[in-house]
């Protein structure tokens, strides 16, 4: 069982290579020169006693608890903010250290509320330690004089109270928002006696600029900033180290439990994605996992709009398969298929891919990555030779230039930011391409060096015109590209981009951004020693999805930006396993590890292993399917944990899909909307009960462990083998371990990774195997994957997506820092506090020649559907262009949006809609008939809860 305290050294590791030798308490010691006398003493196990110092933080030196003696020098050195120098003899127990220690603590705990035995950090309070450990018997000043014990306690955040009376002004909790969240929103007000936390001026937590990382509550030495969790449930017992179930980052985790209840998520210290730190996602929104809507019991129905029954496991399986072999019978084996959820592990996906090509006997399979970044997939592989991300997270840490592109990672990729934004705080320097004016381009501390804010669908032009520029100024790494690159392909590209539709002047007239802007950051990009790429959705979902990736990966090789650290092209990937679920053969032409089903020698291997013939056609994709289902040809869907029905465009479109088919069984946690349209609802896991790995944006394989048995009473994994042993397939995994056995098998990129090796050395990124065998951070570090590095020519195709009169503005969409994806686990956790609706962000010039005011209705139409939502009236859109996010299942943004999709993938275009605004006093109509869907399936849900 594992402890719940993670070892605090006291101040930062030094990084120098060099060493000193010293002496602390008679002891000879070697430590990396740069090492404070106290980290060196606690390395070694001497604990020096210490309030103010922490080792995430910089060192401070304000509590004067860590006094230390050194030989031959005068006074009474803070051990915290002196470091180890070559022959020092420190003496770290001296009655004299021990008398100005007592006097210390003396004052702090004359101005401390002694109720220790009721206090929520009883038994994890740094000052009670202290207090122990420096022997303090008594106070002489008497608790009578001025104090602060009567300060009011701030409950505002939904998550954590600030209660300020037990405040020793230690400012760990400021520094944490400063060096490691980088939003500074506390201060130390005050002077002297009078000096207190305040966060932003004087506000609430609520009020302020505060973003609920959690960081400064997990900096407090004492009780005054707690977790309200653990102020209801007392001090945790025993941890579990796993991983967060949200973005990709892929944060690592201790779950702190009392018996079999989680009081606490508290970020891993040696998570090697996130270093400690954590989001308000991750450290505070797991409740979702028991709310009280989860179904816990299998579902069947004959027809949807029919009232569920509740039945057995066995029962509910055995519907499922009998039903999936009547349509498969009636309509052909290709009928029916599978998708796979990127939310789920890895094990769970492998486990769902192999039953469609097994039991179902085609290749139907997809996942939700089609509809997000399947360009990456496809634009990485043929440029480079490998579908993911180049770099560790870490990289950032060493790059000059980032350019951030259709990427809005404060509030997609929190953690990652914050890591982003203290290396920009050393002198990095940034470039964002947005419609938006996301936070980083003007954020406490940090200023982007340029803004390109690009209409919408616009993304090829302006990476040509950076190429453009780059080519025409000789910025390029012609060694570079001579050495590691095809160059026929480059010669080729070389060409197609000095044509004088790419040069900035034309491409302004494109894009609308500036000339001398694009060229300003072209120069500051081609001429960075360490340039680095990070994009998101916005580069992805759009026409062109698969050319801009391509066209990112041209440029960083034309740079010579790949294979080293500091550089790269890296997808900041959305969810926690949507990196995994594409490796693990979640695509309808290729098997785990991106191996092509047409190919003879592959499917062998893997035909031999499973005992069964594998058709080497490639199945539909999901757009297929739908269009499939609607001509009456594929009728049946296994849907493992994601609602096609809110995130798939063009809802009108889906729902008539979905409408049509004969047997749709969804796993998932709670009746969604796509759970409407089915006939058989298989109750699935939250992360808290799934054992397995995740595979983070940076290809890293991070462990998820239980904390509890299945609320639901059985393993996802094992409810799919069960359906697939019902269908005639015979499948017989043991354990998750044993199916990470067989991926390791059958993925030459996976081969060396074990659950037993990931619990031995912790998270490994892939490629692991015989060449690599303990992982590869950076890709591409000699050669690439694929050989030489493929250009591939670039030309815009405009979207046929286009304003006209009757839809002048363009709609882009996306999400916020509190809510996730389509909202089903957020929404059911205290982050509505944040973000209960979405809104309408429009630009006030918009608004005003369209009468709209702050808060006002609005109906968004556009040629597929209309709605109505808030408007929030902003400068961060810029005229002409609107955003919304998609978070709320009854605010329909997926009603609007359209079916055009990349060319090369299908991956929708989201970002890219256009349509008209106008003042609304009424919900549109398909609002309304989602209000009547919404009551009637109510009541079903009411019966089985
Ligand atoms: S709130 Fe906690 S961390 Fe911040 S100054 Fe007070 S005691 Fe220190
Ligand atoms: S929760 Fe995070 S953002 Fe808020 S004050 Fe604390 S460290 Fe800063
Ligand atoms: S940054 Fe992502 S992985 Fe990390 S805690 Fe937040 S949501 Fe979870
Ligand atoms: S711990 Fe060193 S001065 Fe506070």
């Amino acid at each position: 069982m594992n402890t719940v305290k993670q070892l605090d050294l006291g101040t930062e590791e030094s990084k120098s290579k060099e060493m000193v030798s010293i002496e602390i308490d008679g002891q000879p010691l070697e430590v990396k020169n740069g090492t404070s006398i106290m980290r060196a003493a606690r390395e070694s196990g001497i604990d020096v006693p210490k309030l103010c110092a922490t080792d995430s933080l910089k060192s401070f030196g304000s509590c004067r608890l860590c006094v230390v003696e050194i030989e031959g020098r005068k006074g009474f050195p803070a051990s915290c903010t002196t470091l180890a120098e070559e022959g020092m003899k420190i003496r770290t127990q001296t009655n004299k250290v021990a008398k100005l220690r007592r006097n210390v603590m003396e004052l702090y705990i004359s101005d401390h509320p002694l109720d220790c035995l009721t206090c929520s950090a009883n038994g994890d309070c740094e000052l009670q330690d202290m207090a122990g450990a420096v022997g303090l018997r008594d106070v002489r000043y008497g608790f009578e004089g001025k104090n602060h014990l009567e300060a009011v306690v701030d409950e505002s955040n939904p998550y954590f109270n600030f209660d300020a009376s037990k405040c020793i002004v230690c400012s760990r909790c400021v520094r944490a928002c400063d060096e490691i969240q980088g939003t500074m929103a506390l201060t130390i007000e005050g002077r002297g006696f009078d000096s207190k936390v305040s966060a932003s001026i004087g506000e609430s937590f609520l009020d302020s600029e505060c973003v609920s990382c959690g960081a400064c509550v997990q900096a407090c030495p004492t009780a005054t900033l707690m977790e309200k969790s653990i102020i209801d449930h007392g001090q945790p017992e025993h941890s579990v180290d796993t991983t967060c179930a949200y973005c990709g980052v892929g944060c690592s985790f201790k779950a702190e439990m009392k018996g079999d209840q989680v009081v606490r998520m508290v970020p891993n210290k040696d998570g090697k994605a996130n270093n400690g730190h954590s989001c308000v996602k991750g450290r505070f929104a797991w409740g979702y996992s028991t709310h009280k809507e989860r179904v816990l019991d299998p579902l069947i129905r004959e027809n949807i709009g029919d009232p569920w029954k509740k039945v057995n496991w066995e029962e509910a399986i055995n519907y499922a398969a009998k039903r999936f072999k009547e349509i498969q019978n009636k309509y052909g084996r290709k009928s029916i298929g599978g998708i796979t959820s990127s939310r789920c592990t890895a094990e769970e996906v492998f486990v769902v891919q192999k039953m469609v090509r097994t039991a179902f006997s085609n290749n139907n399979v997809d996942t939700c990555a089609r509809v997000c970044h399947s360009p990456t997939g496809y634009g990485l592989k043929t440029t480079l030779g490998t579908s993911a991300g180049t770099q560790p997270f870490e990289s950032v840490m060493d790059t000059d230039v980032m350019v951030v592109i259709g990427a809005n990672p404060t509030d997609g990729h929190p953690v990652f930011a914050s890591q982003m934004k203290k290396r920009l705080r050393q002198g990095a320097k940034l470039i964002v391409i947005d419609p938006r004016k996301i936070d980083l381009v003007k954020t406490p501390h940090i200023k982007a060096a340029h803004h390109l804010p690009l209409q919408p669908g616009t993304n090829v032009p302006i990476i040509n015109a950076l190429a453009h520029t780059i080519i025409k100024e000789n910025l390029m790494d012609e060694e570079y590209i001579n050495e590691r690159c095809d160059m026929e392909s480059f010669e080729a590209w070389k060409e197609c981009i000095l044509k004088s539709e790419n040069d900035p002047d034309n491409v302004e007239k494109i894009s609308g951004v500036n000339a001398d802007t694009i060229r300003s950051a072209a120069r500051l990009y081609g001429s960075a020693k360490r340039g680095a790429i990070y994009y998101g959705l916005g580069v992805t979902e759009h026409s062109q999805g698969s050319t801009m990736v391509m066209g990112m990966a041209n440029l960083a090789m034309a740079t010579g930006n790949i294979g080293f650290s500091g550089c790269g092209v890296n997808p900041l990937r959305g969810q926690n396993n949507v990196q995994g679920s594409c490796d693990m053969g979640s695509f309808p032409h290729e098997l785990p590890g991106y191996q092509p089903v047409g190919d003879d020698s592959i499917r062998k291997i893997f035909e031999d292993n499973w005992q069964v013939a594998i058709d080497p056609e490639p199945g539909f994709r999901i757009p297929n399917m739908f269009d499939a289902a609607i001509s009456g040809e594929f009728m049946g869907m296994y849907i493992q944990g994601e609602d096609l029905a809110q995130s798939d465009p063009n809802t009108q479109h889906v729902e008539a899909a979905l409408g049509n088919m004969e047997c749709i069984v969804v796993q998932d946690l709670f009746l969604n909307e796509t759970a409407k349209f089915a006939h058989v609802f298989l109750p699935g896991t939250s992360f808290l009960e799934k054992d397995g790995t995740f595979i983070n944006a940076e290809r890293r394989i991070n462990r998820v462990r239980p904390v509890m048995k299945p609320r639901q009473g059985m393993h996802e994994w094992l409810i799919t083998q069960n359906l697939a042993n019902a269908m005639g397939y015979a499948m017989n995994f043991s354990s998750e371990a044993d199916i990470m056995d067989e991926i390791a098998q059958l993925t030459p990129t996976f081969r060396n990774v074990s659950h037993d090796f990931l619990d031995q050395f912790g998270s490994v990124q892939w490629p692991c195997n015989e060449n690599a065998p303990t992982g590869t951070p950076i890709m591409h570090i000699d050669n690439f994957v694929r050989g030489k590095g493929l250009f591939v020519e670039t030309d815009y195709v405009a979207t046929e997506e286009r304003t006209n009169r009757k839809f002048p503005l363009l709609l882009t969409t996306g999400r916020t820092l509190s809510q996730y994806n389509v909202g089903a686990q957020t929404r059911r956790t205290q982050n509505v506090v944040w973000h209960d609706k979405d809104l309408l962000e429009i630009h006030p010039h918009d608004a005003e020649t369209r009468g709209i005011k702050n808060n006002d209705q609005v109906s968004l139409a556009s040629r597929k559907g209309e709605i109505t939502l808030t408007a929030e009236i902003t400068e961060r859109v810029q005229p002409g262009v609107v955003y919304t996010t998609f978070h709320n299942p009854e605010t329909g943004a997926n009603v609007v949006t359209t079916e055009h999709s990349d060319w090369a993938t299908n991956c929708p275009e989201y970002k890219v809609t256009a349509v008209q605004i106008t003042p609304a006093n009424h919900k549109s109509k398909w609002q309304d008939q989602f209000k009547v869907r919404a009551k009637q399936e109510g009541k079903i849900i009411e019966a089985v809860h």
